[in-house]
């Protein structure tokens, strides 16, 4: 590390003196931020198609084009200085030694679905790197694994995949649209964890812009940087451009199903013996559980909650139906109930809420519908007594509109040690919660409303989540659970929710960054703090 930091800072201030003669003049930023990119690629004609300011009239729409939440796409939302498209690994590395010399603060986006929207949005004056555009996938049957390069989507993996294989797949988000940059440097699952583990726990390698602007690999980097890249967050360390992932087998038939009921059907001793059930059964099922308020069919204008079992087995529907009448009768799963499919059909199934299309939908980067969001989540190691859930139901049923949404772990998530990846939710999780509310309505007052009432769930919950500390999901983001003020990032405020975050995987972060970032030029609002001087 020691040697190639001691030989770059000689070639930024080489460009800084080639570059102040521009930044006295009265050259705007836009110019400056062109001119020195230029110098990084030699071509002026380029540089000017990839990097647009708000005059440029597609800027609100390059902005906009992945922006996940509207909480985030208001007129009063922070707007960037400038937007930088690269289409080569060369205009990333370009970009980030510019951002440096102009003293610009900046922001990786790749598929925007960051629940803060903290990929485009910030309190200083800052630009956005923009992946979109890098997102070529190159699968590779033989070697069972793909180079993924970050701004592709994992629909577009998925395909990709499919196109090359039927019979290998890979553990992923469920949403189609999120994007590969945010996604597995966070620690992304779906619906194979169980089987596979996370998106991080099959990642053989990785390409990444440093602080330097050099293009590290695996062997460059070094293990510890890409350790931390493998779901510590990539923006605290540097840009990914790629991952090389490894391919999981899975068979050519797969099963699905979606069963609901509600209070009035006897869901809570569903609910009660899904928390036993779903954490320890097959490690080829995976059942997600979610809990809404709802109003009752059967007494108009009742308020109940429905609870959804939605599941994806890696086998026939017979064995399913056959294991499930033996470990949750209380389901009454029947073989009507489920559909047999191809994995992909699957991947289609669970990111189209439930409804079959043709796999060519996984290609398309634009979701169906944004609301505003609000996501916070929690670990439990202990189910809910049912008295306990009773009492929940009644309290969802007063708040009106939060949902909560279960994920079992176990199977493989309980043979990775919790130092294995800086992801430490591992052995002894039953399962994770993710608090979720989502609404249409515009303006301060309806969201003042909305964050209002998930919160008082989230802090009803106290009692039978994880505590000291209550532990968090970093691809859930959630600013709630602590952030650095503004142009400080100090130690003490990054261990408040880094140990939510990582457990005792913050030291090792911590230690990372202050190696391969020392001047905290990659941070943001929960980004790694380096290491404070020792006195
Ligand atoms: C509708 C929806 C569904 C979701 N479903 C799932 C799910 O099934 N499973 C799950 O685990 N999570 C899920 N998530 C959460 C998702 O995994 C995270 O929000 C993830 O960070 C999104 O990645 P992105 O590239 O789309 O986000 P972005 O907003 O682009 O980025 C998120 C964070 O990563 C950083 N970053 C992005 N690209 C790079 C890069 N190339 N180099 C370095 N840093 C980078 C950003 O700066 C930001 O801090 C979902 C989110 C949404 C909105
Ligand atoms: C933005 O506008 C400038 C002129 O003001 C133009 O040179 C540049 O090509 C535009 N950028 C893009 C990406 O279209
Ligand atoms: C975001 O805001 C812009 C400008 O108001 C608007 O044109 C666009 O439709 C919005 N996007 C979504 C998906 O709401
Ligand atoms: C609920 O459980 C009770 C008692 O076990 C049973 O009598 C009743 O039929 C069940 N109701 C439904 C809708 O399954």
């Amino acid at each position: 590390m020691s040697r190639r930091s001691a030989s770059v800072p000689l070639l930024l201030l080489l460009l800084l003196l080639l570059f102040s003669f521009s930044l006295c003049s009265s050259n705007s930023l836009y110019d400056s931020f062109l001119q020195c990119l230029t110098s990084q690629r030699q071509s002026f004609d380029q540089a000017s198609k990839i990097v647009y300011q708000e005059s440029n009239s597609s800027f609100a729409s390059v902005l906009n084009s992945y922006v996940r939440n509207r909480r985030f796409n208001t007129s009063s939302t922070p707007k960037p200085l400038i937007i930088v498209t690269p289409l080569l690994e060369s205009d990333a590395s370009g970009a980030v030694l510019c951002a440096q010399i102009l003293k610009l603060h900046i922001k990786i986006r790749s598929g925007g679905h960051d629940f803060e929207g903290i990929s485009y949005v910030s309190d200083d004056p800052f630009i956005i790197l923009d992946m979109f555009n890098l997102r070529m996938i190159h699968v590779n049957i033989q070697d069972e694994s793909a180079w993924v390069q970050a701004g592709a989507t994992l629909g577009e993996l998925y395909y990709r995949i499919w196109e090359s294989s039927k019979v290998y797949g890979f553990p992923a988000g469920i949403c189609a649209t999120v994007g590969v940059g945010g996604h597995l440097s966070c620690g992304g699952y779906g619906n194979m964890l169980r089987k596979y583990g996370l998106s991080v726990d099959n990642i053989l390698d990785a390409r990444i812009v440093d602080v330097n602007g050099k293009i590290l690999d695996r062997d460059s980097m070094g293990e510890d940087l890409f350790w931390a890249i493998r779901g510590g967050g990539g923006a605290s360390f540097g840009v990914v451009l790629a991952y090389k992932v490894r391919l999981v087998p899975v068979p050519e038939t797969v099963t699905v199903f979606h069963v609901e009921k509600t209070i009035e059907e006897n869901m809570t001793d569903l609910v009660y013996k899904w928390q036993l059930v779903a954490p320890s059964t097959d490690e080829n099922l995976f059942m997600r559980l979610a809990v809404q308020p709802t109003t009752s069919s059967s007494r108009i204008g009742r308020k109940t909650i429905r609870a959804s079992i939605t599941a994806l087995f890696l086998g026939g529907a017979e064995k399913l139906v056959s294991l499930l009448g033996k470990e949750l009768p209380e389901l009454g799963l029947k073989k009507e109930n489920c559909i047999e499919m191809s994995w992909i059909e699957s991947a289609v199934w669970w990111g189209n809420f439930y409804k079959q299309a043709s796999p060519s939908i996984l290609l398309d980067r634009v979701p169906g519908s944004m609301n505003f969001l609000k996501r916070k989540s929690d670990y439990l190691e202990k189910p809910i007594p049912k008295a306990n859930l009773e009492r929940l139901w009644k309290k969802m049923i007063a708040l009106g509109k939060p949902e909560l949404v279960f994920n079992p772990y176990g199977g493989r998530m309980n043979e990775i040690a919790t130092s294995e990846t800086p992801f430490p939710h591992r052995t002894g999780n039953l399962f994770k919660i993710q608090h979720s509310i989502s609404w249409t309505e515009e303006g301060p007052e309806a969201e003042k409303n909305y964050l209002s009432q998930i919160r008082r769930l989230y802090s009803y919950m106290t009692p039978y989540v994880s505590s000291n500390p209550r532990r968090s999901f970093l691809c859930y983001r959630d600013l709630d659970v602590g952030v650095t003020s503004k142009g400080k990032n100090s130690y003490s405020e990054g261990k408040v929710y880094g140990i939510k975050y990582f457990g005792g995987n913050f030291d090792r972060l911590v230690k990372v960054k202050t190696m391969v970032d020392p001047m905290n030029f990659f941070r943001n609002e929960q980004s790694i703090p380096v290491k404070p001087w020792e006195s």
